[in-house]
């Protein structure tokens, strides 16, 4: 279990990152930061795209930073959306990605600010999650 302070840590990070989002269709930013294993801080935005569909939200953004980099242990995640006045949660699509490195218990931060952030997990938010075992750790 981290503490708050490492929390309020990860979520500035996320905050810092959403001002580098591209979202010039939406205005809505948003920053993601993923706490590694080794106590490491990677982050990701979202990047939208003229072919809408194409978008790629901060989670995503911030979970194939990572991979690309090495690391596949996360300990937690923290999403900072500032141009809402309420917690936005990760889209479905999101869910499942982080689900595929996050055990259940991992804790998911996700708010406007830190102050008004949800402190979930990725089981609460993305429960029945199964097929782990198709997954070659070697690989
Ligand atoms: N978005 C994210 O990056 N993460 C979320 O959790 C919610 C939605 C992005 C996608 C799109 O660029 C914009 O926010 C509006 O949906």
């Amino acid at each position: 279990m981290e503490n708050a302070i490492q929390y309020r840590e990860l979520f500035d990070f996320a905050l810092e990152a959403a001002s580098r989002a591209y979202a010039p269709y939406s205005r809505f930013r948003v920053g993601a930061a993923l706490l590694l294993d080794d106590g490491s801080i990677v982050t990701g935005v979202n990047v939208e795209n003229r072919s809408f569909g194409l978008t790629n939200c901060a989670e995503r953004s911030a979970v194939y930073a990572a991979v690309s980099a090495g690391h596949r242990r996360f300990r937690a995640i923290a999403i900072a959306t500032p141009d809402a006045d309420y917690p936005v949660s990760p889209c479905g699509a999101c869910r499942q990605v982080l689900s595929e490195f996050m055990s259940s218990e991992t804790p998911v931060l996700f708010g406007p600010d830190f102050a008004r952030a949800v402190h979930s997990t990725i089981g609460a938010i993305f429960p029945f999650d199964a097929l782990h075992e198709l997954a070659d750790s070697s690989h």
